[in-house]
Order: structure tokens, then C-alpha cells, then sequence
């Protein structure tokens, strides 16, 4: 199949089944010159990044309700956003959300720019946000490449060279299928064929509209590209967390800027190590001498390493820490709000 043949198959198809998503314009949006709105799409793409659709719609909705334009959340208090991202994840992409917001109303109007240098050169944006932005905002012929397009662009052409070397030459293939023709329609084209058929486990080739001229279908292993090195084993931490009570209210604090879960609410804790903590360790690691109970243990899977953290509970009061009614754990990240529901609905 020629690349022209491939590409307006592919749009074809876009045309006919796109999805629609709160950011989107949409093909018939393209069709009477509608574009759609930088702010909106930059800030669907931050979300997007480690994230799917489905997780990242409900936040998209609330930001864009609550800050309508990128000036106004520009202006808004660090730690409001920061809440308001909780449950996301990867929180430095809220303080760089933050940074890019102001750096777009202070430097350029409140206006992002309308080439991918300009948009590269904003704080936090990086390579592929910039491809991203330019191509659905702006229709340039940028080459946007996301895990989604990787994954079709690795079974399109049978690539053999695995993740993450491999990854160099899968761009560079998704790049020789850029145009000036559509290009944001085409950026997404390819990720929406990635996440509804081209997906990574069970494809539905049946389906495809360039299943045609695809190398790994005709060799009848789809489902094995992306050829992967395989994986470190993910090492565990051991950790504790404090859940402090006063009445109706948990003790919480804020986590230094920098670093996993930066700026972000949280429930005490002691350090996370490679070993377990035993009770006397625990309870030397606590922020105040209490009659601590153990209350169990919660599990979480960052990127880089498991953690378990074992729970204490105990009534208290003092100075210097964030007291918050239970109604308002919401703005904790999903590590805490489960330490914090899975102790506090343990009666003592
Ligand atoms: N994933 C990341 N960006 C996306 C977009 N604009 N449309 C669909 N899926 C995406």
C-alpha cells in the first residue's frame, strides 16, 4: 500500500469514527475551518501523558469549568491546582502545568504560541506536547508520536528493534507519513486507531481500514509488536503512614516541592526504604508520641518501585500540621486517600 493510499484510508476512517472527546473540534469541526482551542488542547495533552481517556475526561471537564481560559488559571493559588489534579498522578505535571500557564499569560498575552519553536521554548513543554499542540491547534506538519502511535507504527512496518531503542526509527517512520494535508486530523487518526484497534492486547485487525499494508498482520503476529527489552523487576518499599485524628478531623502535611508527590497534601509518613519497619521503628518515626494502633497495610505501584505502607492510627493534636476534615481527603493523591480510607474505616 502506498503511503497516500494508507494515509486517506486512515482519514477516511478518522472521518467516519472519531471520537468525541471534551477537547476535540472533530473532524466535521475541520471541515468549516473550526479549530480547536490551544489552551484546551494543551491542556488535554498534559493530561493525557501517562493517563487515559477515560481517567483524564472528568478532570479535563472540571479544569475547563473552573478556569475557562489558560488567564485564568495563570492567576490561580499553586496549592488550588494541585488539589484539583489530585488523583491524576505524576503531580509534576500540575507545578509545570502551572509554570507553562504563567509563562503563556505573563510573556505572550495570554496568547500560546503558534509554532512548535515557540511552543518548545514554554516551561515544561516538551517535545512531543509541542508536536501535539501545533498539529491540533495550529495544523502544522508536525510529528506527533505517543506510546499509540508507536504501537502502529511497530506492527505497520514489523519493526524489529525493541523498546526503548527502537524507539528513534519508530518516529522516524511516523514522520514520512506526515503531510501538510490535516495534520492534526492525522496526529489523531493515529492515536485513536492505537487506543480502539490497533490495541495493545487483542487488536482488531478485522476492523482496521490499513490492515492492508500492515507488515506484523500479514506475518499474523500484531500483538507481539512492539518488540520490548525486557523489563527490571520493580523493587518494593517499605514505608509508614500516620493517620492522626481529632474528632472528625486527620492531621495531614504538605510534601517538599521537589521530588515524587512534590507540594502535593499527604498523611505523615516515615522515610521509604528497601526494608520493613518494625512496630519500634514505627513508632520512633512518629510525628508525635499517641497511643498508636496498627490499623493494616495499603499497597501502591508508582512507575518505579511498589509500596507498602503500614498504617498506625491514633487521636492527637498538634501544632504544625494540616488539620482537614474527612470530607476534604479528596485533594490527597490516590496513595493517601487509600492509606486514609483503608485506617479510618477500621474501628478501634
Ligand atoms: N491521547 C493523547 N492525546 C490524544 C488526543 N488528542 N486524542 C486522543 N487520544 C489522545
Amino acid at each position: 500500500m502506498t503511503p497516500e493510499t494508507l494515509r486517506a484510508r486512515l482519514l477516511a476512517w478518522y472521518d467516519a469514527n472519531a471520537r468525541d472527546l471534551p477537547w476535540r473540534v472533530g473532524p466535521a469541526g475541520h471541515a468549516t475551518g473550526v479549530r480547536a482551542d490551544p489552551y484546551r488542547v494543551w491542556l488535554s495533552e498534559v493530561m493525557l501523558q501517562q493517563t487515559t481517556v477515560p481517567h483524564a475526561a472528568p478532570y479535563f471537564l472540571k479544569f475547563t469549568q473552573r478556569w475557562p481560559t489558560v488567564s485564568d488559571l495563570a492567576v490561580e493559588a499553586d496549592e488550588e491546582v494541585m488539589a484539583a489534579w489530585a488523583g491524576l498522578g505524576y503531580y509534576a505535571r500540575a507545578r509545570n502545568l502551572l509554570a507553562c500557564a504563567r509563562a503563556v499569560a505573563r510573556d505572550h498575552g495570554g496568547v500560546f504560541p503558534d509554532t512548535e519553536e515557540g511552543l518548545r521554548s514554554l516551561p515544561g513543554l516538551g517535545p512531543y506536547t509541542a508536536a501535539a499542540v501545533g498539529a491540533i491547534a495550529f495544523d502544522l506538519p508536525t510529528n506527533v508520536v505517543d506510546g499509540n502511535v508507536e504501537r502502529v507504527m511497530s506492527r505497520l512496518f514489523a519493526a524489529p528493534t525493541p523498546l526503548p531503542e527502537g524507539k528513534a526509527e519508530l518516529k522516524a517512520l511516523a514522520g514520512a507519513l506526515v503531510r501538510d494535508e490535516r495534520p492534526g486530523d492525522w496526529a489523531q487518526a493515529l492515536m485513536d486507531l492505537g487506543a480502539t484497534i490497533c490495541r495493545p492486547k487483542a487488536p482488531l485487525c478485522e476492523r482496521c481500514p490499513i490492515s492492508e499494508g500492515c507488515a506484523a498482520f500479514a506475518q499474523g503476529d500484531p500483538e507481539t509488536y512492539p518488540r520490548k527489552a525486557p523489563k527490571a523487576a520493580r523493587p518494593r518499599r517499605h514505608g509508614v503512614a500516620y493517620i492522626l485524628t481529632r474528632g472528625n478531623e486527620v492531621a495531614l502535611v504538605r510534601r517538599p516541592p521537589k521530588g515524587l508527590l512534590g507540594g502535593m497534601l499527604a498523611l505523615p509518613t516515615s522515610d521509604w526504604r528497601a526494608g520493613a519497619w518494625d512496630e519500634a521503628e514505627a513508632l520512633a518515626a512518629a510525628p508525635m508520641a499517641a497511643d498508636w494502633r496498627a490499623v493494616g497495610e495499603v499497597e501502591h505501584v508508582f512507575t518505579h518501585f511498589s509500596l507498602t505502607l503500614r498504617l498506625l492510627r491514633a487521636e492527637g493534636n498538634a501544632e504544625g500540621l494540616i488539620w482537614t476534615p474527612r470530607a476534604g481527603l479528596d485533594a490527597l493523591p490516590s496513595v493517601f486517600l487509600k492509606a486514609a480510607r483503608a485506617g479510618l474505616s477500621n474501628l478501634l
